[in-house]
């Protein structure tokens, strides 16, 4: 499973690549809302920055919500670095804009997706990555994960080359629930990453081995 991390944060993206275990990252017009970058020239030299951190897949979200608009900025991302995938809306223009880039070669993420039929229609038209929001509909009492494992089924069936992106990641289980189900790639906060690290026995194990270790030197 490919592990992203979903920021737009030049320091947690330094420090997940740090671990040596990050495949790329996501970002959306939210995410670089949060870090102040304003205007497209600032955006565009943000994504070069996290372009130079991180080895390939750095999603960049077009703000177009009609054809000939996101063909536009599509194609201006994609040739800000090779390592961009262009993150087009799951909207009916959207679709038409996945066809267009998959025929160019430049790589796709259909995001904003929440139902089974959305992900078909991606896969359909040759994106690269979809991206269920799994968080998302958790938030509505709907089960996100279920959404996983029925895309992940859907894409099996045909073979589809898509590749199920896990987005909207929470926490910790999300991650292991996307590992068991084999979803391709989970795109999560640096926290969640980190707080796979974590358990009580490896704490407790190892200052048991330390101190034996100072007691045996005395
Ligand atoms: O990258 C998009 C997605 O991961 C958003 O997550 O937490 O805002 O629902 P969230």
């Amino acid at each position: 499973m490919k592990f992203f991390i979903d920021t737009a944060n030049l320091e947690e993206i330094k420090e997940a690549q740090a671990l040596g275990i990050l495949d790329g990252v996501t970002t959306n017009p939210s995410l670089m809302a949060k870090e102040g970058i304003k205007g497209k020239k600032n955006i565009y030299r943000h994504y070069q920055a996290i372009c130079a951190i991180v080895d390939d897949n750095v999603s960049a979200e077009v703000i177009a919500t009609d054809y000939a608009g996101m063909i536009k900025e599509g194609t201006e991302l994609a040739a800000l670095d090779s390592k961009i995938v262009v993150k087009v809306p799951l909207i009916e223009d959207g679709i038409k804009a996945i066809k267009y880039f998959s025929e160019k070669g430049i790589r796709t993420n259909a995001t904003l997706v929440f139902s089974a039929g959305q992900a078909l229609l991606a896969a359909k038209a040759g994106a690269t990555y979809v991206s269920p929001f799994v968080g998302r509909l958790d938030d509505i009492s709907e089960d996100g994960m279920a959404l996983i494992e029925q895309i992940i089924t859907i894409f099996d069936n045909y073979g589809f080359a898509t590749e199920v992106l896990a987005a909207s990641i929470r926490h910790t289980m999300h991650i292991i629930e996307c590992a068991e189900m084999g979803a391709d790639v989970a795109t999560c906060p640096l926290k969640a990453i980190k707080g796979l690290l974590n358990h009580p026995l490896t704490d407790i194990g190892l200052a048991k081995f330390l101190s034996d270790y100072r007691k045996s030197q005395e």
